[in-house]
């Protein structure tokens, strides 16, 4: 059984929504650590809560220390807010996963993360927007695509409301699948694209 890390920065809702979905049994991995930058993070509280080992981490060096003992396989960033280190992707290549709240290429890069991401949508007057899994790589948001799903959003009139409507209609869905499939051995890299076994 695969032992996979959840990298959290806020409330932590596509966490546990891993939670949930080891509990049920969907994903069979293990969440062997829960880390964040920030100690205030609800997503440890929410780890704590299920009896998942939560710890805040600054320092790389303690932080690369931490997965090795925990044994883990492979990592999910779940909303987490601090650069990931050309070294962290060097010793878990295609083995970080990532949740971004558009439909990329669309609506993403430096600068595109959480409700920043939604204003520019509602903005530009998408009628559709959605989520991402991908995979990272040294190119931000650029890694292979893992999984999307699209969202209409012609009823929303505020950046808040697109950013609920993608969490409850697609980030929660799409990620523990990810993990899902992950552990079960289905996903596969070829030249930089992603084939579902
Ligand atoms: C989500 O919108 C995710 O797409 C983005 O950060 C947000 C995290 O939300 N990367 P939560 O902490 O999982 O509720």
């Amino acid at each position: 059984m695969l032992r996979f890390a959840v990298f959290v920065s806020g409330g932590g809702t596509n966490l546990q929504a891993l939670i949930d979905a080891v509990q049920e049994g969907t994903i069979n991995g293990e969440i062997g650590l829960v880390v964040s930058n920030r100690k205030a993070a609800y997503g440890l509280e929410r780890a704590r809560n299920a009896g998942i080992k939560a710890e805040c981490i600054k320092d790389e060096d303690l932080l690369i220390q931490r997965l090795a003992e925990e044994k883990i396989d492979f990592i999910v960033l779940a909303g987490y807010l601090a650069i990931i280190s050309e070294r962290l992707i060097s010793l878990y290549p295609n083995k970080i996963m990532n949740i971004h709240p558009s439909l990329i290429p669309s609506f993403c890069g430096p600068g595109y993360y959480g409700i920043h991401v939604h204003e520019k949508v509602l903005a530009r007057g998408v009628k559709v927007s959605g989520a991402t899994v991908h995979f990272v790589s040294e190119v931000v948001d650029g890694g292979p695509i893992i999984l999307q799903k699209a969202v209409d959003i012609v009823e929303c009139e505020t950046a808040e409301e697109i950013q609920t409507k993608i969490l409850h209609e697609a980030e929660h869905t799409i990620l523990p699948e990810a993990v899902r499939l992950y552990c079960n051995g289905k996903v596969k890299v070829e030249n930089e694209r992603v084939h579902i076994l």
